[in-house]
């Protein structure tokens, strides 16, 4: 039984029962489907990795605190659609105390539920589930019943769930730093490749073959790969375009490594050299992520973090004349959010956009503060929409952003994806000098 178990299992208490579903397989078109990955909440506490499988988990159960209802060994399936584990390698390989095949569950969902006060089971994400579990309580009601009564109380798990995977353990910040350092390489081998006259799709490519040769299962988000002003587009993924001499490129793309996400975002000219008026954007952006990379420390809150990166930006658009006039009155009117809409970072872990609270008390919103264990990204930007007729003429059309992924640890922090370069001078000597990717990342590959 893996630890996160046992500490959720502490959690809810022994007169809880908890109904932890695994994700299912989903159609691409017609009889295809796309690449299956487990609900993280069901694979943060179970391990396991099939589909269609429930975890229900009774702490106060003493011979079967955690049953695993999974789809049971079939031969002629399997011989089309892959192995399975069975009841047998449920109990076996994944310590349940006892397993079920999956079409049991809804017989013995009265013996689950009945006599326990509380059902955590987080409604509006499996219908078909949602469906039987609100039809079986509400059935109870009418009943006078002699025998124990379902849960009267039900509580969304994620509360719980989300709170422990905000905390790292040192085997998952273990993870967490291979998947930093494969995505680190993809960036590097990317910088190396770019040149005029490539499609966004080559790179992405470039990246994507980095990351399955290193056993990441793929990106851990779609890869976004924009040239020239597709880079002020924050969500570009159509990755179509050629690449275009003097343009700058935005690439952010992160890997998942057995489960665990990374997230960078690097922006570097095309053809090896920054223009001055990109550099003079990349270097207000670059100042504000060091400053707020500092800020990525026990103790400050996400606020605080937020607004430093406000701060920073709405000085550096002032500077570059983007805007005009006092800087709290900027950042009052949100004048910033023409150039830098988003947030400067966000948790990290099994989601690229992980679990886990930005604000403990409901009234004081995002004043939480930091703690050791937590992994965050760090990645401000400024984005000046090719059409805007308001910024000066040489600065539209370019996007920067710049992103890393840091550790909060007791003494400060640890950035996880400072291989690859971001100072625009060594990104430079990186893409011009005679060292070929395969020189600089090839023992690297061999590590993994
Ligand atoms: N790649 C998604 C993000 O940076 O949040
Ligand atoms: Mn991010
Ligand atoms: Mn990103």
């Amino acid at each position: 039984m893996k630890k996160q178990l046992k500490d959720f299992m502490k959690a809810i208490g022994k007169d809880s029962v908890a109904i932890i579903p695994a994700a299912h397989e989903k159609t691409r078109s017609y009889d295809t489907e796309y690449r299956f990955r487990q609900d993280s909440d069901f694979y943060y506490l179970t391990g396991f990795p099939e589909p269609d499988a429930i975890a229900v988990i009774s702490p106060g159960d003493k011979k079967a605190p955690y049953i695993l209802f999974v789809r049971p060994r079939d031969p002629e399936m399997e011989i089309w659609n892959g192995r399975r584990e069975g009841v047998e390698g449920a109990v076996k390989n994944y310590g349940a105390n006892k397993a079920y095949s999956i079409e049991k569950f809804e017989k013995m969902l009265p013996k689950l539920l009945d006599g326990k006060e509380k059902l955590y089971y987080r409604f509006g994400v499996d219908d078909k589930l949602d469906k039987l579990i609100l039809q079986y309580l509400s059935i109870q009601r009418f009943r006078r019943l002699k025998t124990p009564y379902p849960p009267h109380t039900i509580v969304d798990p994620t509360l719980i769930i989300g709170e422990m995977r905000l905390h790292k353990t040192p085997e998952e910040i273990e993870l967490m730093k291979k998947a930093a350092d494969i995505a680190a390489e993809a960036h590097i081998i990317a910088m190396k490749s770019v040149k005029p006259g490539m499609t966004e799709a080559q790179v992405e490519a470039i990246i994507e073959h980095h990351f399955r040769m290193c056993g990441a299962s793929g990106p851990a988000y779609n890869s976004i790969v924009g040239s020239g002003a597709n880079a002020t587009i924050l969500h570009y993924v159509e990755n179509n375009a050629v690449l275009k001499d003097g343009d700058l490129i935005l690439i952010d793309a992160g890997c998942e490594y057995k489960g665990y996400a990374s997230d960078i975002t690097r922006t570097f000219p095309i053809n090896g050299r920054f223009t001055k008026a990109q550099r003079e954007i990349y270097d207000v952006v670059l100042e504000t992520q060091l400053e707020c990379i500092k800020a990525t420390r026990k103790g400050v809150t996400v606020k605080e973090r937020q607004d430093l990166s406000i701060e920073l930006l709405t000085e550096g658009m002032k500077k570059l004349g983007l805007l005009k006039g006092s800087t709290k009155k900027l950042i009052k009117e949100k004048a910033y959010m023409r150039y830098y809409m988003h947030g400067v970072g966000h948790y990290l872990g099994l989601d690229v956009h992980d679990a886990g609270r930005y604000f403990l008390d409901q009234q004081t919103k995002f004043s939480r503060p930091f703690e050791p264990g937590m992994v965050l990204t760090v990645e401000p930007g400024i984005y000046v929409q090719p059409d805007d007729k308001e910024a000066p003429a040489k600065y539209r059309g370019i996007g920067v952003r710049i992103e890393d992924d840091v550790l909060v640890t007791e003494e400060g922090n640890v950035i996880l994806t400072s291989k690859v370069p971001k100072d625009p001078e060594e990104i430079e000597e990186l893409m011009n000098s005679s060292k070929k990717a395969e020189e600089i990342v090839e023992l690297k590959i061999a590590k993994h």
